[in-house]
């Protein structure tokens, strides 16, 4: 109590040089500075705790009046790295054998997608143009339709390496710019970047003749990847039931695989974004903030945020395998954990429990959120991923690398 009666002293002396109105907020601070009250720095170190007090009360009422601002970090489309990388020029890269082309999935919309063919043909690659690739990418490889996660575009580093090593193992690779990333138009929005990736999807559904295709989602991705997945199924489902209607013999089992998703790889998935964004070092600050959970939910409902990945992969039927390092600093690992197990219930209901697989990358590796590329063995991985088309019986489901 005698601390206190001090610092009401050292307080007066300070509230001359003070604008009115702040006495509120400091006396809210004062408690904090009892113990260096004899210090000479006071009345800066005062100044430093009311202001970070005030920034500490601002930031959620700011996001509450501006929801969009958390949208644009959430998607943070606006840093376009790499700077200085012609993205028209995916050569400049090293990728050789990769065609830079545009997609329009409505109007005013424009799309930068790279098209990398299997590393096998980057011979016949030099010099040929849109129908050579086009052409190619029925040649009965598997295509992985890349959809990277936020920050910057499909010329980020450990995205061209990750192309590089699944086009060496013998995969085209279609990595996308969703909307308002690096070189395609529009402004990003978790409705815009799925239909992005499902026209991707469809396209090259329409060159793949009788290849797999698959959807590798990374981060921010995943969620795009089980929305697309989600709603290709819903189609598929929807297309069957009108085939089963015409063609009486044919049972309706026969034919949805045909036309739904080959597989879906999720790399450091989140259960939803709401999660994600409470999981941040910044939300945990507010977690005793009270109703700081229900400003959080008003903000991402004002922002049309959900990927709502744990509650895609209770409906999705098709493969899923998941990586996640036990080190991810971004998206924590228990998020993948609790998604497998979502996966594993909802595929066991199904009698089809080997089709969902974990990967997890020990510590000691220190992949975390952006290295996972760098396991050397990941494109076998991949491939018995793959292969498994027919349901074989898969004896280790859940892996751990590393120690
Ligand atoms: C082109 O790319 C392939 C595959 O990455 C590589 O093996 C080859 O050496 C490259 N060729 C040239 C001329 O850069
Ligand atoms: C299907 O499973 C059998 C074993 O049951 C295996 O020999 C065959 O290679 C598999 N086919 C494909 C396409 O994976």
């Amino acid at each position: 109590m005698r601390k206190t009666v001090d610092t009401d002293n050292e307080t007066k002396t300070v509230d001359s040089k003070e604008t009115p109105g702040s006495e509120k907020k400091k006396s809210y601070c004062k408690l904090n500075t009892v113990t260096s009250e004899r210090s000479p720095g006071l009345s800066t170190l005062k100044k430093v705790i009311l202001l970070q007090c005030t920034v500490y009360i601002s930031l959620p009422v700011i996001l509450c009046l501006f929801p969009w601002i958390l949208g644009h970090v959430v998607c943070s489309h606006w840093l376009r790295l790499p700077y200085l990388v012609d993205l028209a020029s995916p050569a400049e890269l090293s990728l050789n054998h990769t065609l830079n082309f545009y997609l329009s999935p409505e109007e005013g919309i424009s799309l930068g997608v790279w098209h990398t063919v299997p590393d096998s043909q980057w011979q016949k690659a030099q010099g040929s143009g849109p129908e050579w690739y086009s052409e190619t990418l029925g040649d009965d490889s598997p295509v992985i339709i890349y959809l990277h996660g936020n920050v910057g575009s499909r010329a980020i580093h450990h995205r061209v390496e990750l192309v590089k090593i699944l086009s060496a193992a013998g995969y085209h690779v279609l990595s996308l710019d969703y909307r308002g990333y690096g070189d395609s138009s529009g402004e990003p929005s978790e409705v815009g970047m799925t239909s992005d990736a499902i026209y991707l999807y469809q396209w090259v559904k329409t060159r793949s003749r009788t290849s797999e295709v698959c959807l590798w989602g990374h981060s921010l991705g995943t969620g795009v990847a089980t929305n697309a997945a989600v709603k290709i199924q819903e189609q598929a489902k929807e297309l069957a039931r009108e085939r089963a209607r015409d063609l009486r013999d044919i049972k309706l089992a026969d034919l949805e695989p045909s036309y739904a998703v080959d597989g879906v790889i999720l790399e450091a998935p989140y259960t939803n974004m709401e999660e994600e964004v409470a999981s941040h070092p910044l939300s945990m600050l507010y977690q005793y903030l009270p109703g700081f959970e229900s400003i959080l939910h008003h903000i991402m409902q004002r922002n049309n945020m959900v990927f709502a990945n744990d509650e895609n992969l209770k409906t999705l039927t098709t493969r899923v395998l998941f990586l996640h390092a036990e080190d991810d600093n971004v998206v924590p690992f228990y998020m993948g954990q609790k998604l497998y197990q979502i996966a594993l219930q909802a595929h066991r209901q199904r009698d089809a429990e080997d089709q969902v697989d974990m990967v997890s990358y020990s510590e000691s590796l220190g992949y975390s959120h952006n290295y996972i590329y760098l396991d050397p063995n990941l494109p076998s991985v991949v491939g018995r991923f793959l292969q498994r088309k027919n349901n074989s019986y898969y004896p280790d489901n859940i892996r751990r690398v590393g120690d």
